[in-house]
């Protein structure tokens, strides 16, 4: 434990965060306030806007939040100034501090608004500057006003999910509703609105709200909507505001779609391969038609670039339902679509992961299990070899980049978080 880990939680901890090595002085620690359950009440009243962060001493992903008392000591000095404070949750006497936020793991960090009437989670990024800039846009207003076509370009950018709404009047109650949606989604997505649809940058120029047009750096870069029921508007934003087939890379600006990618129990249909494969365009053009036609049978899609998969085995599709598993090697770009159908139709066999071994595996049609699998399969990579299924397991259980995800007094995680915490950028490299 003491070393570099090469723990397939380093590796994914490294690859989501973006380690920042970073140490503080003593008056960015003092930047933070220490709150604890005697005076908690009191200085949350006291507050419009308060970030908490609940924490455990002896946990190496809150001892990553070096960042956070940077970004407190920056964002004392923003006007208004940015109160950031913590909790030490691991103390008895602020167990019921923790239960009333909800923590269920640390770091956990809330936003808390109105003198502390709403909580909301935070799950912006974990270095200093993001926090800054996360945060300052958070203590803004939901919305802000594009007035020209510069504001429009500076806005909306090209990285992320940005929703508009046109009206012809900043009033009545589809702005009332669009405002709603977007201070409860504000989190998430960036939330603009404008009295001149023609000074956006892409879409019908003369539209004439009310209109939500929603900005994306994937698929067909915008959709619109003239839906303003609240819960019509949030569809449409969750719906429309996610890829068609989520990229797993290095690339940050995917993270977030990956970490909810994982979050959602449905039936996942995964194809790993290298990015540097010549058939790269036809995998990925003929999996984006199979999301296309199979995406309405509750099954989403992701592309990864393969991690530490056997070479030879890849591309590798996999699927992953509720209740079984599907694994097909060496996949070529156009038995995607068939091998989809197969099991859509139900007429593919799963691959068992708790049956043993066969002893006697000789027969003509050898039984291939998940245990032999593995070995047969994957198990003799240059980079030791994992399973997608492994992967899948392994990303689902540690998503953890995002606050909250290590489980509460876990031994396991608690070591995984100190591995994580010793692992330098370049060894990242080693890893990819
Ligand atoms: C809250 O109380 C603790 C002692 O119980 C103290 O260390 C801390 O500074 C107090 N925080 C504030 C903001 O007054
Ligand atoms: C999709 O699958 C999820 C998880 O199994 C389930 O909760 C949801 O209801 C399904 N949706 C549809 C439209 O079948």
């Amino acid at each position: 434990m003491a070393t570099c880990s090469r723990t397939p939680f380093a590796f994914l901890m490294a690859l989501l965060l973006l380690l920042s090595s970073s140490s503080t002085t003593r008056a960015e620690e003092e930047a933070v306030l220490t709150l604890d359950a005697g005076n908690f009440s009191e200085v949350v009243a006291a507050h419009q806007f308060i970030v908490v962060e609940f924490y455990a001493p002896w946990c190496g992903h809150c001892k990553q939040l070096a960042p956070y008392e940077k970004a407190a000591s920056i964002l004392s000095k923003h006007d208004p100034p940015v109160v950031l404070a913590k909790v030490d949750a691991s103390d008895k006497k602020n167990k019921d501090l923790s239960g009333r936020y909800d923590v269920q793991g640390f770091p956990t960090i809330k936003i808390l608004r109105n003198q502390g009437d709403t909580a909301q989670e935070y799950n912006g990024p974990r270095d200093a500057d993001g926090i800054v800039e996360y945060l300052k846009k958070q203590v803004g207003p939901a919305s802000v006003e594009i007035k020209s076509v510069q504001d429009a370009t500076d806005l909306i950018g090209d990285k992320g999910v940005a929703i508009v709404g046109v009206f012809p009047a900043f009033g009545g109650s589809e702005y009332d509703n669009f405002m709603a949606v977007a201070e409860k989604m504000r989190n998430d997505y960036d939330f603009l609105h404008t009295l001149d649809g023609g000074i956006l940058p892409r879409g019908d120029k003369a539209v004439k709200g009310p209109a939500v047009r929603l900005f994306k750096p994937f698929d067909e870069l915008y959709a619109d909507s003239r839906g303003f029921d609240k819960d019509a508007l949030q569809k449409f934003i969750e719906v429309s505001g996610f890829p068609t087939v989520v990229t797993f890379d290095t690339n940050p600006t995917n993270h977030k779609y990956l970490l909810k990618y994982f979050e959602n129990d449905g039936t996942k249909a995964l194809l790993f391969l290298s990015f540097d494969d010549d058939r790269i365009e036809a995998f990925k053009s003929q999996f984006y038609e199979a999301a296309k036609q199979y995406g309405e049978k509750n099954i989403t899609f992701l592309i990864g670039d393969y991690f530490g998969l056997k070479e030879s085995e890849v591309p590798l599709l996999f699927i992953q339902a509720s209740t079984a598993k599907y694994i097909k090697p060496t996949v070529e770009p156009a038995q995607i679509i068939p091998w989809l159908k197969e099991y859509t139709d139900g007429t593919l066999l799963p691959h068992v992961k708790s049956d043993p071994i066969p002893v006697v595996n000789d027969q003509p049609v050898k039984v291939v299990v998940a245990d032999n699998l593995n070995d047969v399969v994957f198990n003799s990579g240059k980079n030791g070899g994992r399973t997608a299924e492994e992967i899948i397991d392994f990303i689902k259980k540690n998503k953890g980049s995002k606050p909250g995800e290590s489980v509460v007094g876990d031994d396991a995680a608690e070591t995984d978080a100190m591995e994580e915490q010793e692992l330098a950028p370049e060894s990242v490299k080693d890893e990819l």
